[in-house]
């Protein structure tokens, strides 16, 4: 008899989940982490912190830019950066205690240590060797570099020793437009860092819905973050008091130097699968580095699963765990799916940048004919009483038939706002629909309304 039916590796959003979903459905699982707590990059180090640094130090901006306008003065933060840290660790800790709890509720066992496969169906933790029918690798990513660039994680970090600086830097440049660039880079620049983004593309974010993106680019110039897109960084050398980053312009090849104190390199993520004993299981990798699945997130060797960071598509934390309740249904002899046409991205600034489905320029490559529906958040009574008014929501229909195939929004709360056009889309909706459904006033969401009724006869308050 196997020790378990499943063990997973790893307890991320998509180990924790899958190992959680595969209990409920009667498998006797276990779940191998080494790290101290649960939770992952996104609990310990990534999603979860930096969003409560983003909450904290957007409090900050409200009280520099909004409380006298609405009559409350004399409020002047003096920001106590050990206590912001501590009040971010805290939050860590409920949420790592939080999925300890539901392990216990749904007996799933903690397998404390770093996991490795000796041959399939086993699975090696420390000393011990556990047997399971099936093993579920959920081992997640890690930060790149770039060539030649050496992290510190004290001068120059990624995004895990940017929640961790001894001081809040008075310069700092991030490496890349990309989502941890523009979070990370906001938060300080809203705890008074003069920010200075370098980015290699001629955009911010590049993949986004282009109109979205330079909008985004805009409101980020106006609180502060300076940019310079079509550059390649270089170096950075810190034998001096302060980091020099070299970066050279693409339109000329000439090369220029900026100083900082941090230097925050945020160039993306590759899956992590080191000490696993893949190689030796002769389980089949991309050219990128990620384990190979089948669309039951099956790998070439019998009994061994991937899912979320380690293999294709997005390395979201939501994919992982839409991947890891799916392959759980596998298991469990259910039709486990995920639409990854419906999968959304959110950046969590302020305002906040949210995507799913089509951008424009994704439709106009295909050829295809649509519509467009936008409508900007000037026209939101309650955003303007928040002085939330900055961005638009923009929805993508099909011309003929005017089904949702893409929803893009800056604006606030927008990461919310999102989700009633990503269910909408998995219904097969029509921007009518959505025109059709009552909207509460005043809310934010009446923003997607009138971008649904802009897609037809034309919204109301534009
Ligand atoms: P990213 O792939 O989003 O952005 C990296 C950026 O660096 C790109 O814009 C790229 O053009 C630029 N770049 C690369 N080499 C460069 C060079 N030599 N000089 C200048 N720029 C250069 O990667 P990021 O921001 O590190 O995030 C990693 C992953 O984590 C992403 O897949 C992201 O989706 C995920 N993530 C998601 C979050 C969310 O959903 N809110 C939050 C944080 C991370």
């Amino acid at each position: 008899m196997a020790d378990y039916d499943v063990i997973v590796i790893g307890s991320g959003p998509g180990g924790y989940v899958c190992a959680i979903r595969c209990a409920q459905l009667g498998l006797k699982t276990a779940c191998v982490e080494g790290r101290e707590t649960l939770g992952g990059t996104c609990l310990n180090i990534g999603c979860i912190p930096s969003k409560a640094l983003l909450h904290a130090s957007h409090q900050v901006h409200e009280v520099h830019e909004n409380f006298s306008k609405m009559g409350i003065n004399g409020v002047e933060p003096d920001v106590d950066w050990t206590q912001m840290k501590s009040y971010k660790d805290d939050v860590i800790g409920q949420n790592t205690k939080g999925v300890e709890f539901l392990f216990k509720k749904n007996k799933v066992d903690w397998l404390k240590g770093w996991g490795s496969i000796p041959e399939p169906g086993k699975v090696k933790v420390g000393d011990e060797i556990y047997s399971a029918k099936n093993i579920i690798i959920a081992s997640g990513s890690e930060a790149t570099s770039l060539p030649g660039i050496e992290i510190d994680e004290k001068t120059v970090v990624t995004s895990t020793g940017a929640l961790e600086l001894d001081a809040i830097p008075s310069e700092m440049v991030v490496i890349g437009a990309g989502v941890i660039g523009l979070e990370l880079g906001s938060v300080y620049a809203r705890l008074g860092t003069k920010v200075h983004v370098i980015e290699f593309m001629d955009g911010v974010t590049p993949g986004m819905d282009a109109e979205i993106a330079r909008q985004f680019q805009k409101i980020l110039t106006k609180q502060g973050l300076e940019f310079t897109l079509g550059a390649a960084v270089q170096s950075v050398d810190t034998s001096g008091k302060k980091a020099k980053v070299t970066y050279k312009l693409k339109k000329d090849d000439s090369e220029h130097t900026v100083e900082a104190d941090t230097v925050l390199v945020a160039t993306g993520r590759r899956p992590y699968t080191d000490g696993l004993g893949l190689g030796d299981l002769g389980v089949e990798m991309t050219n990128r580095g990620q384990i190979k699945t089948d669309d039951h997130y099956q790998t070439n060797v019998g009994g061994i699963y991937a899912i979320g960071d380690a293999i294709d598509g997005p390395m979201l934390a939501h994919k992982a765990e839409d991947e890891g309740m799916a392959v759980a249904e596998i298991l469990a002899g259910q039709a486990g799916h995920v639409n990854y046409g419906v999968i959304p991205g959110v950046i969590y600034t302020h305002p906040e940048v949210a995507s799913v489905g089509k951008t424009e320029e994704q439709l106009k490559d295909e050829g295809r004919a649509y519509k467009v529906g936008k409508f900007s958040f000037m026209g939101n009574g309650r955003a303007k009483a928040n002085f939330a008014a900055d961005g638009f929501v923009k929805i993508l229909a099909d011309k003929d038939t005017d089904r949702i195939l893409g929803a893009h929004i800056i604006g606030p709360m927008a990461g919310d706002l999102l989700h009633e056009i990503c269910v909408a889309m998995e219904f097969g909706a029509a921007a009518e629909d959505l025109a059709r459904t009552c909207h509460a006033h005043p809310t934010y969401s009446e923003a997607v309304r009138e971008a649904a009724l802009a897609c037809g006869d034309g919204a109301i308050h534009a």
